[in-house]
């Protein structure tokens, strides 16, 4: 089951998609063809315009959490992401709490998608 809930100040209210095998991808790839206003630009990993909160619904269930060269680097640059947080994601598989939409792929888990809108994007 991969039940994934965008929620954000810019949707009137909370939209859950039921993501299926096969059309998963990244989280920006579900929140497009699901109308989801996540920002973005690049969708490559190097702007940091499609940052989201994940929280996981099964804290405890591991999925060997992914972070691409590119993803840590941008984090770490934007301050969203802590050597510990890396050490986890990479050692304990634990998620770390900030990710790119763009670089993150949903996996077979509950989670919700937090975004801010652009607000701050003049
Ligand atoms: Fe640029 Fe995701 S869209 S980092």
């Amino acid at each position: 089951m991969a039940n994934v809930t965008f929620s954000s100040p810019k949707l009137a209210k909370d939209i859950t998609v039921y993501a299926i095998a096969g059309d998963r991808g990244t989280i920006l790839n579900l929140a497009k063809a699901n109308k989801v206003p996540i920002p973005f630009d690049c969708q490559d990993g190097e702007c940091g315009s499609c940052l989201v909160e994940v929280t996981h619904l099964s804290p405890t269930t591991k999925n060997a959490i992914a972070l691409t060269e590119k993803e840590k680097e941008l984090l770490k640059q934007l301050g969203k992401i802590t050597k510990e947080e890396i050490y986890d994601a990479e050692v304990n598989d634990m998620p770390p709490r900030y990710r790119l939409a763009c670089q993150c792929f949903v996996r077979h888990e509950d989670i919700i998608v937090s975004f801010e809108g652009d607000d701050t994007v003049p």
